[in-house]
C-alpha cells in the first residue's frame, strides 16, 4: 500500500537556519507512527511542513502521494480536509463552546446544520465525551476534557490522516493513561492512520507501531519502539532515560 505520509531526504529550517535535515520516515495505511525527540529539536516544524504551512528548504514531503509543496493554495486546502490535527496544547477557540469547536471543520467545509449535529455528537462520543459537554466553554474544562474536545475536532470530518502534537504533555499521569486507551480503542477499532509528536514513552509505547526519534539536527532512529530501544547512542539511551536515575 502506497504510504500516507512521506519524507524523502527533508532538509526543513527557520530563517536560514537548519533545524532538521536528512529526515527519511514514512507513515502507512493503519499505522501510528510516533516522533519523538527532545523539545526544540523541530518535531512541530516537520508537522507544519507537513500540511504545507512551510515549504522544505531541501527534499520531498508527500502527503497522499502528493508533493505537499508544490500544489497549488486550494490543492493544498483540498489535502488539508483530509486530515484532522490535534495542536499542542488543544488549540481550542475560547470565544466558542465545545460545540462551535468541534463543528469548526464541518462549517469552514460548508456542511450544511442539519448534518453538522449528528457528526459532532458522534466526534464527541468517539472522544469519549457526553452530549452535555457541548455548551460548556473551554475555559470550564479540565485539561483532560480540553486534549479530548480537540480529539473530537480532529476526528469530526473523518479524517484519513490524524495528526497529533503532544497531546498528553500537561496531563496527569492518570488522565494521560485515559486518553491513551481511548486513542488504542479508536486504532483497534477505526484503524485510524495516525502521526503522533510526544515524548511521553507510555503513550509512545502503547499505541505507536512505529517511532521515529530525532535530534541533533538530525534523525537518530526509526524502527519498533522496543528494537530502538535496545540500541547503544547515548541519546537513544538518554531519550529512553536509561542512564542513571531514570527508569531501568
Ligand atoms: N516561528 C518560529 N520562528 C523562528 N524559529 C522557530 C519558530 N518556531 C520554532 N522555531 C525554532 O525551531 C526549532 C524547532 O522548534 P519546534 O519545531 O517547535 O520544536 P519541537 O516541536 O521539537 O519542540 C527551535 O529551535 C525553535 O526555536
Ligand atoms: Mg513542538
Amino acid at each position: 500500500m502506497d504510504p500516507i505520509v512521506s519524507f524523502e531526504d527533508v532538509e526543513v529550517d527557520y530563517d536560514g537556519r537548519s533545524v532538521l535535515k536528512d529526515i527519511c520516515f514514512e507513515v502507512k495505511p493503519g499505522e501510528i507512527v510516533g516522533l519523538a525527540g527532545p523539545s526544540g529539536s523541530g518535531k512541530t516544524t516537520l508537522l507544519r511542513h507537513l500540511i504545507g504551512l512551510k515549504r522544505p528548504v531541501r527534499g520531498r514531503i508527500r502527503l497522499f502521494g502528493e508533493p505537499i509543496a508544490s500544489l497549488s493554495p486550494a490543492s493544498q486546502r483540498l489535502l488539508r480536509r483530509r486530515i484532522g490535527v490535534l495542536f499542542q496544547g488543544g488549540a481550542l477557540l475560547s470565544s466558542l463552546n465545545v460545540f462551535g469547536n468541534v463543528a469548526l471543520p464541518l462549517q469552514e467545509m460548508g456542511f450544511p446544520d442539519f448534518w453538522v449535529r449528528p457528526m459532532v455528537s458522534l466526534a464527541l462520543s468517539l472522544a469519549g465525551l457526553s452530549p452535555e459537554n457541548a455548551a460548556r466553554m473551554p475555559s470550564e474544562l479540565s485539561g483532560g476534557m480540553v486534549t479530548r474536545v480537540a480529539l473530537a475536532r480532529g476526528l469530526v470530518a473523518e479524517p484519513e490522516l490524524l495528526l497529533l502534537d503532544e497531546p498528553t504533555a500537561g496531563l496527569d499521569p492518570i488522565v494521560a493513561d485515559g486518553f491513551i486507551a481511548l486513542m488504542g480503542d479508536l486504532q483497534k477499532n477505526l484503524g485510524i492512520t495516525a502521526l503522533m509528536i510526544s515524548h511521553d514513552l507510555r503513550a509512545l509505547e502503547r499505541l505507536c507501531h512505529r517511532l521515529v526519534l530525532v535530534g541533533d539536527g538530525r534523525l537518530i532512529a526509526q524502527g519498533r519502539f522496543e528494537d530502538i530501544r535496545q540500541q547503544a547512542d547515548p541519546r537513544i539511551r538518554a531519550f529512553f532515560r536509561l542512564d542513571g536515575g531514570g527508569r531501568p
